[in-house]
């Protein structure tokens, strides 16, 4: 054995069910054989949220099917499989346990290593697989879920520098979406209106006047609301207010997350990368805010493609290869866990997303 591991990687934290195969060979990079994701987006449409019930029914009506996909994909069978990779946490219950007993039957009835992975470590930890950055690095993690900065000091530790005290930007971008009678998911749609606008319309960047990284983005978003009202001409938004709007509110998220991302940076210590993940990382103006702040520290930039930052079960895969290198194992009394804070020591963070527990 030259020390190659193939890992399948199970992903159902939330409304993307996921299937991975992995292979690495020691001292290369990670080779993604196959990354199947089956969205839920459409079932959830008509709630403008995730429904943890419809959520779980249907992670487990797809998980047989997508894993079998992935290693048709992969071009392998099940004997070709070093181990199990599965999120257990955090997350919605319903669906990291549909994910857990699925990962636990499939290692028990092969007899194959089992590992349990946590979410936001496989968001952190992805621009290892794309990138390799060396240890320590400074991540923002920022999603419909989460955010907060990381400075990501092994496989399993982890600093939290701060986060988010309420919502998170991408269910900021939500739901001023909704307020603007754009579709969902918000994020996309709020970038592509803000084209045809200009950032001209004055609102808060809340927290940039305290010290620290921490952010808060519920008063943006009513601030949004406020200043939508106050354009309505005969009960209707006016096609430019409303990319205006978009385009203003777009430039308060990118202001305050490179601020506070130059800030994350000064109070990380030495680090070899800023790196961002999660689905908001796929706005431009966002990006491009970051890259800016990373140059003037003098730190490359690592921003994983698109189909690695939203949620999916290479990072799993991933996470789990790191895992097994360490020389975890888990056992059949893997728990799955609805809240799992990177970081032990960080005091909790405040709030309940959208989409699930913040952690
Ligand atoms: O990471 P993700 O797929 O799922 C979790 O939240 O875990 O992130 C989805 C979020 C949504 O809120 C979506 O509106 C946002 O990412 N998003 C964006 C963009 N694309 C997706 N936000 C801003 N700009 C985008 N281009
Ligand atoms: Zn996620």
């Amino acid at each position: 054995m030259d020390g190659t591991l193939t890992i399948l990687g199970i992903e159902s934290s939330c409304d993307d069910t996921g299937a991975a195969v992995l292979r690495h060979a020691p001292g290369e990079r990670g080779l993604i054989l196959s990354n199947v994701v089956a969205s839920q987006t459409a079932l959830h449409r008509d709630y403008g949220g995730v429904v943890p019930e419809i959520a779980a029914r249907a992670h487990v009506e797809k998980l047989d099917i997508v894993t079998v996909e992935a290693l048709r994909q992969a071009g392998l069978g099940l004997d070709a499989i070093d181990g199990i990779a599965v999120t257990s946490g955090p997350g919605l219950i319903g669906g990291v346990m549909a994910g857990v007993m699925f990962a636990k039957g499939l290692a028990v009835a092969r007899g194959l290593p089992l590992l349990g992975v946590n979410h936001l470590a496989g968001h952190a930890l992805t621009p290892r697989l794309t990138d390799d950055p060396g240890f320590p690095y400074l991540m923002l993690l920022v999603s419909g879920g989460h955010c907060q900065f990381l400075r990501v000091e092994g496989p399993d530790s982890f600093a939290r520098l701060g986060g988010t005290i309420d919502d998170a930007p991408g269910e900021a971008f939500d739901k001023v979406a909704q307020a603007l009678s754009l579709p969902q998911p918000g994020g996309p749609s709020v970038e592509r209106c803000a084209f045809d606008g200009a950032p001209c319309i004055p609102l808060p960047r809340p927290l940039l006047d305290r010290e620290g990284c921490d952010m808060s983005f519920s008063g943006l978003k009513t601030a949004v609301l406020r200043a939508r009202d106050a354009a309505l001409q005969d009960g209707a938004l006016p096609r430019q207010a409303r990319a205006d709007l978009c385009a203003s509110f777009q430039a308060a998220m990118a202001a305050i997350l490179s601020e506070k991302a130059r800030r994350a940076i000064a109070l990380a210590g030495p680090v070899t990368t800023l790196a961002v993940a999660g689905g908001v990382a796929a706005n431009t103006a966002i990006r491009a805010g970051l890259d800016g702040v990373a140059k003037a520290a003098g730190l490359p930039f690592v921003a994983p493609p698109l189909s690695l930052c939203t949620d999916n079960a290479a990072m799993i895969a991933w996470a789990g290869i790191e895992r097994f290198r360490m020389g975890h194992r888990d056992g059949m009394d893997l728990a799955a866990r609805p809240r799992w804070p990177l970081d032990p020591d960080a005091a909790p963070m405040l709030g309940s997303g959208r989409k699930g527990a913040k952690a």
